[in-house]
Parts: structure tokens; sequence; C-alpha cells
């Protein structure tokens, strides 16, 4: 593990760009080689044993960027991949699932937590099992959210599609009088404004993000392997498999500062024989997809 190696991050998409914003904060010196596996989006739609193949595919690839370790910043791939990934991979890999935990079941005083994640995520159960563990009083009400995050991939983190959306998958979450809300997805993040309005003043919103990047923190330091890149030297690097474009756009609006350049690189072979209906909804082209789902 090389000091000046980069951090691989890892997402379908622009999500695990909610993360990078963490890290730039806290860990300012390190440089970073991201991967948006953006051609075989979504993951959370797949079969388990398929989405892990995904997964396992998309790590290799950092390692091979050069990798000293590597983050799974997204949810959905984080459930199919981490745990094989461990017996694989001669870096460490940390997953967004397991780190904000602790501070749900300190924010829950009626032990009622929701999750909101990928069709993936919330089936997997992982989440609940990790709550069981931590303290076995909470019930976890999990509620997939499909349209949320290619409505992120598309820049509409305010628009009235989302507000819409948002506010009929939290509901059923309310009516079970839930105290405290998971995010689990990492697009979430950037739906925080509308998702504190569904939700009102009094639900503490459990962001694990900030507590990735300490536990991140924790074993860059526990190698001797913390970066020393001088702000402002070198840029880190942004790959994506397809949708450069999207990414520079929508990213940049998302971290609040200018993703210059973006590469385009396919990684293995696309996602064929599965029906995947929410799959038009991630294409630029056919924006007006989810619109026509929200309408049926
Ligand atoms: N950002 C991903 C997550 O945290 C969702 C993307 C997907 O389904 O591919 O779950």
């Amino acid at each position: 593990m090389k000091r000046d190696n980069p951090i691989g991050v890892f997402d379908t998409g622009v999500g695990g760009l909610s993360v990078v914003r963490e890290m730039a904060t806290a860990l300012p010196r390190e440089r970073l080689v991201y991967f948006a596996d953006r051609a075989r989006q979504p993951y959370g739609a797949l079969p388990h044993d398929i989405a892990e193949g995904l997964v396992l595919e998309s790590l290799q690839f950092l390692l091979d960027q050069g990798a000293k370790a590597i983050v799974i910043a997204c949810n959905t791939a984080s459930a199919a991949g981490y745990e094989a990934s461990l017996k694989r991979f001669p870096i460490p890999v940390l997953s967004v699932i397991g780190p904000g935990i602790p501070a749900a079941c300190a924010a829950t005083r009626n032990k009622r937590v929701g999750l909101i994640g990928t069709k993936g995520t919330v089936e997997s159960g992982l989440h609940a099992r990790m709550f069981a563990d931590c303290d076995p009083a909470v019930r976890v009400f999990g509620q997939a959210c499909p349209l949320l995050p290619p409505l992120v991939e598309l820049g509409k983190v305010e628009a009235d599609d989302t507000r819409l959306a948002v506010e009929t998958y939290l509901h059923p979450l309310l009516e079970q009088g839930i105290d405290t809300l998971m995010l689990g997805c990492t697009h979430f993040p950037f739906l925080h404004k509308l998702i504190r309005q569904a939700l009102g003043s009094d639900i503490p919103i459990i962001d694990p993000n900030g507590y990735l990047v300490q536990e991140l923190q924790a074993v860059l330091t526990r190698h001797n392997c913390l970066g020393e890149r001088q702000v402002g030297q070198e840029e880190h690097r942004f790959i994506v498999s397809r949708y450069p474009d999207i990414f520079r756009d929508v990213g940049s609006m998302l971290l609040g500062k200018p993703i210059r350049h973006v590469e385009e690189i396919m990684v293995g072979k696309p996602v064929e024989g599965y029906e995947i209906p929410e799959k038009d909804m991630y294409d630029p082209k056919k924006e007006n997809a989810v619109r026509r789902f929200l309408e049926t």
C-alpha cells in the first residue's frame, strides 16, 4: 500500500460523489480514482449473483488503476459484493453499509427506523441484520425507491417529479411511525432538502457517509498510508463506462465545483437478458421515462 497511490471510489453513477464531497473536507490530501459503471446501472434491480460479479469486476478495475484502498460508495454494490471482495483483494475495501448504524441506534427513541434504498439493498436485509447486532430492539422499515437514483443521475435534485417521488416513498414509512431515517443509497444525500421537507423537522436523517470517511481515515492511518498531495497539485481521475458528458455536468453541479475531465472506459460486458423496468429512466435521451412512470 503506497501513500501516493489514489483511493478507489466506486458507485454505479453520481451517487458516490456524496462520499467524495465528505472526503474533500476530511481527507483533502488524498488523490482519488472514481469509477461509475453507468453503462450497467442500475445494479439495484439485478439478481444478487449477477450484481456481485459486476461489483468484483469494477473493484478489480480500480485495483488495476493503482488504488491503495477502495471505498464501495454504493449501498447496492456493498450489499452485493463487499463480502466477496474481502477474500479477493489485497488492499482494504470499505463498505458504506455499517458505519452509520450505531448513530441510527443512538438516535431512535421508539426503535422504529426507516430505511430507503434500492430494491437490491432493501431486499438484501443487510441493514436489518446489522441493526439487530447493534440493538436487537430496533425494527427496520425498508422502502425501495427505484425512481430516485435515476432522477439524481439526471441532475433533477429539486424537480417537482422528484418531490412527488420522495413524498410518495416516505409516506408509508411515516405511517409506520418511524422516528429516524437511514439513507441507504449514496444518491440520497443530494436529496436532503426534499427528504427533510417531506419528513418534517423532528426525524433525524442518518447519512452514513461521514462515518464511512472516518473509518477510511482510521484505516489509512493504521497502514501508515495517508496521502500527502499538495492541494491543487494532481487532479482526481473520474472514469465512467457511459455518458461522460452528463456525468461531468451533473457531477459538477452536485459537488459544487467543476469536474474538468471524465474518461470513458467500458469495464466487462453489458448486462443482457434481464428485464429492468427502470433502465430507460437512466437514459438522458429518455428523460420523460420517470414522468411517464409517475403518471401510471
Ligand atoms: N448509489 C447506489 C446505492 O447507494 C444506487 C445505484 C444502483 O442501483 O445502481 O445503492
